[in-house]
């Protein structure tokens, strides 16, 4: 198990939005694994952030793999937009969709990989019936909606339960950084999210590297 590389995916809603090509193409050169996109519509969340469109503008400036996390209210309707935009993986929340493999099953025949998510309020059998299907699980470790926000160590039961019967990625988003970071791997995320761990530092290579040692 420690061996096992520890993915970090910094996320560029803690970016600065006035020069967001040169940051991303920063956090490429720092040794990001993925790029965590954060789509909010203000509605499954009380924030709005970015859209397909840029996804699109961002896309040819980086060979990361673009993580990208719908915060937006019944997915399925978008899964078009955001694969023709160049997103990798498309990651729902599983409370936001009537039909939670319907999404599953549209991302994956886009040719995508799919993940779901939960928020801390959801328990973990809301991935019933869907864990087999998806290429990752996101266990939030905050309320959605904003960056900068603390860790939720409690969350970490969610990916020690889940660990063991599933077989693809788990990520965790929220509140990681130096202290939290080795309690998400000890529990057995694969994915690290961290905004303002990153992207509030000076050195975003050494907030990477510091992440992924932790
Ligand atoms: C919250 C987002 C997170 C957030 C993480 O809704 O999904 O990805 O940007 O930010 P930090 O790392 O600052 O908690
Ligand atoms: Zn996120």
């Amino acid at each position: 198990m420690s061996e096992k590389k520890v993915l970090v995916a910094p996320s560029i809603l803690s970016a600065d939005f006035s020069k967001l090509a040169e940051e991303i193409k920063s956090v490429e050169r720092a040794g990001a694994d993925w790029l965590h996109v954060d789509v909010m519509d203000g509605v499954f969340v009380p924030n709005i952030t970015i859209g397909p469109l840029i996804i699109k503008a961002v896309r040819p400036l980086s060979r990361m793999f673009f993580d990208v996390h719908l915060m937006i209210d019944e997915p399925v309707k978008f899964v078009d937009e955001f694969t023709e935009a160049g997103s990798d993986l498309i990651t729902f929340h599983v409370e936001a969709c009537k039909d939670p493999m319907g999404s599953v099953k549209k991302i994956k025949e886009k040719g995508k990989k799919a993940g779901v998510s939960i928020k801390p309020g959801t328990d973990v059998s809301a991935l019933d019936g869907i864990l087999e299907q998806v290429d990752m699980v996101l266990v939030m470790t905050v309320e959605p909606g904003f960056a900068g926000q603390a860790f939720m160590e409690e969350m970490m039961e969610k990916v020690r339960d889940i660990r063991p019967r599933f077989k693809g990625l788990i990520e965790v988003d929220g509140g990681i950084n130096v202290e939290t970071a080795p309690k998400a791997i000890k529990a057995g995320a694969d994915v690290l999210v961290a905004g303002t761990a990153v992207f509030g530092q000076k050195d975003y290579a050494k907030a990477i590297r510091e992440i992924r040692m932790a």
